[in-house]
């Protein structure tokens, strides 16, 4: 019998305060519905000035770690952060993460890029690890901070969450299949070069790239023995914005010539979108975060394969799937993810562009301390002699 590799746990986090998108519309002078219903978002999460991938890495990790049982820590032998808005050129945000969990020393740290895709790329390269040493669990973290230039296209679509995933040949919530569907093209079509702290995006481009990207990835998919479409309870897609989600579905639908009735669309997707709503874009977390949501939304869905479509713009996608195993509803943190984000903290706009845009980021060495905002269990202190100093709270 080949050994099941899937996810045994998981953790959530994101910024503490919160920006409801009806305030961005009413100081643009449009219509709140070109984003409640034109690209199907509500709000965005908000970090405080002493919040970053870090710390919500941090947060999002220590709720798996906190969970095992001591003698069980020294199996996380490899602890992967993927995030395209790290904090160094060089030093691995995992190195920091690892820390602030109190890890054992004999573990892999590292970091992986490349866009929202990331996260997936830590995934496979934790089967790959655990398919060698089934006694070995891999802690994958998807973390971002997702910022735009205020006042651009983007500025709507900003958000952040980090997803920790604890992989294993013990899984309780799902359990990986073997096909993968890949696909990759030099695309300009949202990048952040090293001079700058928002990101460039051709929007409407995107939107292209991002769906051709997922038909491509699919055919590779079915070619390498993947499940037919009508197989599928669910689809999990990137979601920069959930409506990109239904369009991509929508679209996939067609390519494989499957007559779906507009309910039969809503059941397959719907239950992903329901904290991307109100979290807004996270990057390489954003699928993930669509994950919680289905696992934790809907009715059993025990021994039911759920598609996943992970496009990070540049650009990479990836399609696999997974079976839901039978233990998932006992193994789900539902109550923790509703009072995370219902806890946040409201902003008005110009808190709200305050924080995002205002934050500390000294570029030439001066020293400051942060004070404490975050409810959550580690924050940024202190920024001084071009390092940042992370504590426990
Ligand atoms: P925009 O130009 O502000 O908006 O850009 P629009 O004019 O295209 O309107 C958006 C939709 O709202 C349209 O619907 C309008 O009709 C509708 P659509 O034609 O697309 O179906 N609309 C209304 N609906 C109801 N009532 C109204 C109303 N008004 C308009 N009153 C865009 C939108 C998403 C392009 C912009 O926000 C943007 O540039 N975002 C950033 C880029 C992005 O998210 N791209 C997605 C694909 S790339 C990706 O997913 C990767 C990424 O996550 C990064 C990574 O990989 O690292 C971004």
């Amino acid at each position: 019998m080949t050994t099941q590799i899937g996810i045994e746990d998981y953790g959530f986090a994101t910024g503490s305060k919160v920006f409801d998108l009806s305030l961005l519309a009413e100081h643009q002078q449009i219509s709140q519905e070109k984003y409640t219903i034109g690209i199907g978002q509500e709000k965005f999460s908000v970090p405080s000035y002493d919040e970053d991938v870090v710390t919500l890495a941090a947060a999002a990790a220590s709720q798996i770690t906190s969970r095992m049982d001591p003698a069980q820590l020294d199996s996380i032998r490899t602890l992967i952060v993927a995030t395209e808005s790290g904090i160094d050129q060089s030093k691995a945000v995992a190195v920091y993460v690892h820390r602030l969990l109190e890890l054992h020393r004999n573990v892999r740290c590292f970091e992986v890029k490349q866009a929202c895709y990331g996260g997936t790329a830590g995934l496979a390269t934790a089967q790959g690890i655990i398919a060698r040493n089934n006694d070995e669990r891999v802690l994958v973290v998807a973390v971002d901070v997702a910022r735009y230039d205020a006042d651009s296209s983007g500025e709507p679509t900003q958000g952040n969450a980090a997803v920790a995933l604890l992989v294993s040949a013990t899984p309780t919530l799902l359990a990986f299949d073997h096909a993968q569907g890949l696909a990759v093209t030099d695309a300009m079509d949202f990048w952040r070069p090293n001079h700058r702290t928002t990101a460039l995006v051709d929007g409407r481009a995107s939107i292209q790239v991002y769906i051709q990207q997922v038909l491509t990835a699919w055919d590779d998919y079915a070619r390498h023995g993947g499940r037919q479409f009508e197989d599928f309870a669910a689809f999990c897609y990137h979601q920069p914005f959930t409506k990109m989600a239904a369009k991509a579905h929508q679209r996939l639908s067609r390519h494989v010539s499957t007559e779906l009735s507009a309910p039969a669309v809503t059941a397959q997707i719907d239950p992903t979108f329901v904290y991307n709503r109100v979290v807004g874009n996270s990057y390489t977390a954003s699928m993930y975060v669509g994950l919680i949501g289905l696992l934790e939304g809907s009715n059993d869905l025990s021994n039911k394969p759920i598609a996943f479509a992970s496009y990070g713009s540049g650009a990479m996608c990836e399609v696999f799937s997974a079976v839901v195993l039978p233990s998932y509803a006992d193994h789900l943190h539902t109550e923790r993810t509703q009072h995370t984000l219902g806890q946040r903290e409201p902003v008005d706009f110009q808190s709200y562009r305050r924080l995002y845009y205002d934050y500390p980021n000294p570029t030439d060495g001066t020293a400051i301390t942060i004070a404490r905002e975050t409810p959550g269990p580690f924050r940024l202190a202190e920024i001084s002699d071009n390092q940042r100093h992370y504590e426990a709270c």
